[in-house]
């Protein structure tokens, strides 16, 4: 379905935003910010009736143009034909990896097929679209792919290890293709929100009212922050952390390991002890 409102459009297209995960929390505030920014979306997820509704609104209100990609990212042939309008549609600018759900709990404890669906919509999916996307991109020497990583890609002890392994894959993914497609003129940023106020949290089983309310950011602040970090060249944006030296410090030592963590001996302190 496609809406188009061009007696509203005053401001050159930024080219399209396809935005996965739209129909609800992150992704429909980015929809209405990069909408507003003058970027056309392709707004992804399952719900149709909840993608055409903000569809409808964001055109009527900026007057840009929306279209709605009804798909089932878990589903090989539905993220299949999203990777396709990827890789066909020159007119994409900006990728937004941002579907995601969560699973609670320990892995002793875990409904493993819910950890399955988990890491195929948390990890396959964003991994096949930025691939679809990045050759677009490379090829063209432009574009902006967004990977929504979290702040639980640090923290595997407090909420469940299987989510924040999902999202230490997002973070770590999006760092290697800040190297690898940098050179080639694209922007890539991977944002880690700590908790936001969206319906992850009530979908996962966790009710949302029994978290700290101070830890807790509304969506629309978490978003715009998001983008003055992309605005600013971040490669990763914290939304919450104000000592951002902080971030750098633990992100340098992680480099400055880098040089002994491959090497041809065992380090002395593992050496046999006799009789042990
Ligand atoms: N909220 C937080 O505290 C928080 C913190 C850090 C990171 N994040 C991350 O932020 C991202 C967005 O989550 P949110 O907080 O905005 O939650 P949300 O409101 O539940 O939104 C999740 C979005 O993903 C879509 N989705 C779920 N399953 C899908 C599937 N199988 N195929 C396609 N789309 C699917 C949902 O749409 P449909 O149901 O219509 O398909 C919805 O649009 C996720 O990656 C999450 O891990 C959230």
């Amino acid at each position: 379905m496609t809406a188009s409102a061009a007696t509203h459009s005053s401001r050159p297209s930024l080219g399209t935003a396809l935005i996965t995960g739209a129909s609800s929390g992150i992704g429909a505030m980015y929809a209405d910010r990069l909408a507003r920014r003058g970027y056309d979306l392709i707004l992804v997820a399952r719900d149709a009736t909840r993608l055409a509704a903000l569809a409808y609104r964001l055109t009527q209100e900026t007057g840009v143009r929306t279209e709605v990609l009804q798909a089932d990212l878990i589903d090989r042939s539905d993220l299949a034909r999203v990777e396709q309008r990827l890789h066909s549609d020159a007119s994409i600018t900006l990728l937004l990896n941002n579907a995601g759900i969560a699973v609670t709990g320990t892995l002793l404890d875990a409904d493993i097929d819910a950890v399955e669906r988990m890491v195929a919509l948390n990890v396959l999916a964003p991994t096949r679209l930025a691939a679809a996307a990045a050759k677009g991109f490379a090829a063209r020497k432009a574009g902006t792919l967004i990977n929504i990583a979290s702040v639980l890609a640090l923290l595997p002890e407090m909420f469940s290890g299987t989510y924040s392994g999902t999202k230490a894959y997002v973070l770590n993914l999006t760092r290697s293709l800040q190297q690898e497609l940098g050179p080639m003129g694209v922007r890539v940023q991977a944002v880690m929100p700590g908790a936001t106020r969206t319906e992850i949290w009530d979908r996962a089983g966790t009710p949302i009212s029994h978290l700290p309310q101070d830890m807790l950011m509304d969506v629309d602040a978490m978003v715009d922050a998001a983008l003055v970090g992309l605005d600013r060249g971040e490669a990763v944006t914290i939304p919450s952390l104000e000592a951002v030296h902080e971030w750098h410090a633990l992100d340098d030592a992680r480099r400055a390991l880098g040089p002994f963590l491959s090497l041809r001996q065992p380090a002395p302190r593992y050496a046999a002890t006799p009789n042990a």
